[in-house]
């Protein structure tokens, strides 16, 4: 508790990052992921193993953007900085852990920004929704960009916050959660370079016995493509989040999001 609360103080977010309940999430996860670090083991040498074989399908590698880079566990970093000219890692927040990753390699950049272009309609500075990856889709040495489990996360903050606006603006944006999911996946398929994306899509309730108790829809009922690859990830053991069940998502890599989008319109 001691350490989570020295990281919101410590870590340099913005103030909207703050306000929005972002850094708090950010918080959150860190300690989540050090406490599940076993259950969460198999996931990421998987969500590893895909960015393996993106890297190795670029016929050139100048600059790499991963969107969601959090605490940057998901993506093999090393192997990244050594791939590619550039690496900037993206997400609404950084902490530390993230920051002293980056440093270590001199090719590797942190941005903070919010993809969804949500937060200035939330604090009341805009009518509508921003584009804040149209400057990267412009940029022609984008060669991959990953997409790394942010996907199921995005619309979760926007929406509930969205709650608490005043009547007028819900009205605006009753389905704000399926645009924030579905503009993500837009934004993804404007990229002209190869792009790998990693999502979970759906969150089961698991008892003791291995009983499914309970399914929902991470996706605000947006459908994926099918996937390179698919898998449980085990994300909170018995006890974690509540003592009758574990909960296990149904997780997703897309080496070429493009082909696998091409080949369901088919
Ligand atoms: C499950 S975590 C991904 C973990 C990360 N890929 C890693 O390797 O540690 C989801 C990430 O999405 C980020 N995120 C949520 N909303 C965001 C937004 N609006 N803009 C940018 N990143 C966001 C969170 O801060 C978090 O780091």
């Amino acid at each position: 508790m001691l350490a989570e609360v020295l990281s919101w103080c410590l870590t340099p977010a913005s103030l909207d990052a703050r306000r929005t309940g972002h850094l708090t999430a950010a918080v959150s996860l860190w300690s989540r992921a050090f406490r599940c670090r076993a259950d969460w083991a198999e996931h990421e040498a998987h969500c590893h193993a895909i960015v393996a074989r993106a890297i190795e399908s670029c016929e050139r590698r100048r600059t790499c953007l991963v969107l969601g880079s959090g605490l940057v566990r998901d993506v093999p970093l090393d192997r990244l900085a050594s791939a590619f000219e550039k690496v900037l890692l993206v997400d609404v927040v950084h902490l530390w852990p993230a920051r002293l990753k980056a440093r270590r390699h001199a090719n590797v950049a942190l941005v903070d920004r919010d993809v969804t272009g949500t937060t200035d309609l939330l604090l009341g500075r805009a009518t509508g929704l921003a584009d804040p990856l149209a400057r990267w889709i412009s940029d022609p040495t984008i060669d991959l960009t990953i997409s790394a489990n942010c996907l199921s996360q995005l619309a979760l903050l926007p929406v509930e916050r969205l709650e608490r606006q005043p009547g007028s603006i819900r009205r605006r944006f009753p389905d704000l959660g399926r645009r924030i999911v579905e503009g993500h996946l837009a934004a993804l398929s404007r990229f002209p370079g190869r792009v790998c994306l990693l999502t979970d899509s759906e969150g089961r309730d698991v008892d003791a016995a291995g009983v499914v108790l309970d399914r929902r829809d991470l996706l605000s009922g947006v459908p994926l493509p099918a996937a390179d690859e698919d898998w449980d990830w085990r994300l909170a053991p018995i006890g974690e989040w509540a003592d009758d069940h574990a909960i296990v998502h149904r997780a997703h890599g897309f080496v070429d999001f493009h082909a696998a989008a091409s080949r369901r319109r088919g």
